[in-house]
């Protein structure tokens, strides 16, 4: 009966088929006429058709029984066929299940339901789907990471090195570091991990001291630009930017800047436009339309503007580099990507896939600028205002400092290993401020599985740092400052494996082992001349920042008081002028 059902429908060119060869078979024995012959014999009618009719009976009934044969047959290879590519479907790429997630609205997926702390609405979403949740945002797939054994399983895997592609972040046109993948990032994270280290940016070993002093010129500069306020209510984020940005311009070209110097000024304010304006289009990251409405438009042409002027403005330095460099003599990154283009020349070698080498020198120094300038001088704020809200670890800190640096010298980098109480107060710093809570961006290059759920190739990871250092699960009270929670029964320094301030994997921060120096050496130099103290007037600084690349602090004033630091000697301003080129 079933078989007959499927006759009704499937049958029907069967049957057709059926009559043609009927029809073929009856043909020769030229049944139109009253009798016929047969093998040249003439037969009589009757028994013709009595003939043929058996004939006809047992045809049909052969093809009957064909026909359902046939069609069995066919519904067999069907059900195999349809077995065969649900199991590869399910044993295959989606053996797992994709995350869990929350339900957004159509086109805009779940955008509408986020407030300006997207990072801490990430980590109430863990709590309800778990430490690996899907969400969509527009029309990308974001796949969200909160634990951090599972952040380390997938970042050192390769298939999770890749940066998301859209609009906006094609405008980079795989140029520079930040932003690109593949054959492109490897070879430049090498590069300049090479180059950095041996410009002096490593943990111990000869060359350090390369390091130290680029910042130390900056420290001293910084503490004379402190001391100038003689106690008063002041603002320091624009100093410790230009302190920060000018530690990046010595180690990239060997320039530095007064903080007035007006190409200073116009490059430092491009940079800011550049930051707020990549925010304001990110949107065309989710919904590439919104690219076509006037305001986002402009946006976009408004960021390519100021990318050009800047662009500009290194592209002279380098040209003016270019006028008297020397092979024999690399001082900085650009001598190193000098030196590697003179190499090639002369190795007939091609660089960088063939890309164009200045367009990529640009690109690396501004990747370089954007990475290095703003996330050591959050962090620093961030520290002032940890200091200000709990002045007791501020005066252990110090004490530390006397006993073990003397006041008769600033700190230096070879102190650090005897600082265990310094060094946990600049990680509860790194953990309670999380300045770059939602890491960087990765995306998958094909299908892969993580923590027990598929992840498609192309979707966006987020490594939610903020969640590995706000979980009560593997935090006690994680709310509190406490650097005591960085010092192990026997006073070292302890790092948990959930403290990943600088991301993990091999596309963890570049520039970490610059920013613990740089962080080290400014903060200990600061509480070393000077008390930090609330002006009467002003509030305590909020706990609460404003997240955009960064989560920075609501601008806050503070007074720097002197420390006894006569014995300490005279910070001369002007012998640390470097060359200034170009800008
Ligand atoms: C307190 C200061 C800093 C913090 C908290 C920080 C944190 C981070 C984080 C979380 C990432 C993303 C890692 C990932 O994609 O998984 C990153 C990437 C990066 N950082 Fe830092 N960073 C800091 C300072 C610096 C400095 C001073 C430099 C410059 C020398 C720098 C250069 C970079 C670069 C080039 C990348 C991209 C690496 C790549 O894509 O392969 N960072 N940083």
């Amino acid at each position: 009966m079933g078989i007959k059902g499927k006759n009704d429908c499937v049958g029907d060119g069967w049957r057709a088929g059926q009559a043609v060869g009927l029809r073929l078979w009856l043909h020769p024995l030229d049944l139109a006429g009253p009798g016929g012959y047969i093998g040249g014999r003439r037969v009589k009618l009757g028994s013709v058709i009595k003939s043929k009719m058996l004939g006809v009976y047992i045809f049909r009934w052969l093809c009957e029984l064909l026909e359902v044969v046939v069609l069995q047959y066919v519904c067999h290879v069907l059900v195999f066929i349809t077995v065969l590519l649900g199991t590869r479907y399910y044993l295959g790429s989606h053996a797992h299940p994709l995350p869990p997630g929350p339900w957004g609205v159509p086109v805009l997926g779940y955008l509408p339901f986020l407030n300006k702390d997207i990072h801490i609405a990430f980590m109430n979403l863990a709590r309800k789907f778990g430490s690996v949740y899907r969400l969509s945002f527009g029309n990308k797939m974001l796949v969200v990471l909160t634990d951090p054994k599972i952040i380390r399983d997938a970042f050192k895997r390769e298939e999770f090195h890749a940066r998301p592609s859209s609009a906006l972040y094609d405008m980079f046109d795989g140029y520079g570091l930040v932003n690109t993948s593949g054959v492109t990032w490897r070879d430049q994270r090498r590069f300049l991990h090479e180059r950095l280290r041996a410009l002096g940016m490593k943990t111990t070993g000869p060359g350090r001291e390369q390091m130290e002093v680029r910042i130390m010129s900056e420290v001293e500069c910084l503490l004379q630009c402190l001391a100038t306020g003689k106690g008063k209510a002041m603002e320091v984020g624009e100093l410790l930017c230009n302190a920060s940005t000018n530690v990046m311009c010595s180690l990239l070209m060997s320039v530095r800047f007064r903080p007035n110097n007006p190409n200073f000024l116009r490059f430092m304010e491009l940079h800011d436009e550049g930051f707020k304006l990549f925010l304001k289009c990110d949107i065309t990251s989710y919904l590439p339309v919104c690219k076509y409405f006037p305001s986002v438009n402009e946006n976009f042409q408004k960021l390519i503007q100021s990318r050009d002027e800047s662009g500009e403005m290194i592209r002279n330095i380098i040209k003016e580099r270019r006028e008297t460099f020397d092979p024999s003599h690399t001082g900085d990154i650009l001598d190193c990507y000098l030196l590697e283009e003179h190499r090639a020349k002369e190795e007939g070698r091609v660089l960088f896939e063939g890309k164009d080498f200045d367009r990529q020198l640009v690109q690396v120094m501004a990747d370089m600028f954007s990475a290095g300038e703003e996330t050591v001088k959050t962090c620093l704020l961030w520290a002032l205002v940890y200091l200000l809200r709990h002045p007791k670890v501020m005066h252990k800190v110090q004490d530390e400092l006397d006993a073990v640096v003397g006041r008769s010298r600033m700190p230096i980098l070879d102190d650090q290993q005897h600082l265990p109480y310094t060094e946990a107060t600049l990680c509860e710093v790194l953990r309670r401020s999380t300045v770059v809570p939602l890491g960087t961006s990765h995306a998958t290059t094909r299908d892969t599985t993580l923590g027990g759920y598929t992840i498609p190739k192309g979707a966006t990871v987020i490594p939610l740092i903020y969640a590995c250092h706000m979980d009560s699960q593997l935090w006690e009270d994680p709310e509190r400052f406490e650097p005591a929670r960085f010092i192990d029964a026997e006073g070292r320094v302890k790092k948990p494996e959930q403290f990943i301030p600088f991301g993990v994997g091999r596309r963890m921060c570049l520039g970490n082992v610059l920013a613990r120096s740089e962080l080290f050496l400014f903060f200990t130099s600061i509480l070393h001349v000077f008390n930090l103290a609330k002006p009467e007037d002003e509030p305590l600084p909020s706990m609460e920042g404003n997240l955009a690349t960064t989560y920075t602090p609501k601008p806050f004033k503070l007074s720097f008081i002197p420390r006894e630091v006569s014995k300490i000697g005279n910070i001369d301003m002007q012998s640390h002028e470097l060359r200034t080129a170009g800008l």
